[in-house]
């Protein structure tokens, strides 16, 4: 399948379907807090979602069982939402969700402190965010994709961490996974050139430790192989004639 180019109007659907989700992000946030459970926050999300008369695109997506993706401590991305699953003071949570308006996709990403966290796990997840501001520097037309995909892993390796592998961002417009694929690691090719007008879900997932990851017998719910926790940060972003836009953005 082509990369697609959006038009002006799929770029106004695509701006209020993102904007949309930012608005449900910023009210997940206020719920992470010791004693709420998993599957509070998801019932949460996919309220705020429909409110907004729209729909929850990761809901019954190749069979993922809930709205909003919960990923708890060494959870990478993909975790079932879980009544028995009550986060503590210290974990880390990260939340994956998106959302249909119109016709047009979503999808954003944030890992979340719950109360006091410690100063290795802020590190983290501050790190997993610079390297999203990193990578899209490069994401300008006329660059190649893969310069994002360098961007980030040159940004990330020199603290040690473990970037994933077996996960990459994708583009995003009428269905929630378009072409093309973006590794967030270093590629020996250049990838595709970019266009104005085209819209990528850039999602950097980072390991504490080692970068390899499995899978769950629950076959959704990816884990880090050692044990160390993760962190994950995206934004839906478009391509356009100067800055990217980051239309998924907001600041906690
Ligand atoms: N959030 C994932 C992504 O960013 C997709 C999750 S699909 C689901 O591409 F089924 F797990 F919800
Ligand atoms: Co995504």
């Amino acid at each position: 399948m082509a990369i697609t180019v959006k038009t002006k109007r799929e770029i106004e659907l695509m701006r209020e379907s993102c904007r949309l989700l930012a608005d449900v992000f910023q009210n997940l946030e206020q719920a992470v807090k010791p004693g709420i459970s998993t599957m509070e926050i998801n019932i949460l999300g996919d309220r705020l979602i429909r409110q907004h008369g729209c729909i929850p695109n990761f809901y019954h997506y190749n069979g993922y069982p809930a709205s909003i993706c919960v990923s708890v401590n060494d959870e990478v991305v993909h975790g079932i939402p879980r009544k028995n699953h009550i986060l503590q003071e210290g974990d880390i949570v990260s939340l994956d969700a998106g959302l249909i308006y119109e016709g047009y996709h979503s999808d954003m990403a944030r890992t979340f402190g719950v109360g006091q966290i410690n100063e290795e796990a802020a590190k983290l997840i501050q790190v997993t965010r610079q390297s999203f501001f990193e990578g899209i520097k490069m994401a300008r037309a006329g660059n190649h994709l893969y310069e994002i995909s360098n961007a980030i892993d040159a940004y990330v390796r020199p603290f040690g961490y473990g970037i994933v592998r077996d996960l990459v961002g994708h583009g995003i417009g009428t269905h929630l996974h378009e072409d093309p694929q973006i590794p967030n690691f270093a590629q020996s090719r250049r990838g595709p050139r970019l266009k104005p007008g085209m819209t990528l879900a850039v999602e950097p997932m980072i390991n504490m430790g080692r970068p390899e990851v499995e899978w769950l017998d629950d076959d959704w719910t990816v884990v880090t192989e050692d044990g160390s926790w993760s962190a994950h940060y995206e934004n839906t972003i478009l391509i356009t004639e100067g800055d990217p836009e980051i239309l998924t953005l907001y600041e906690s």
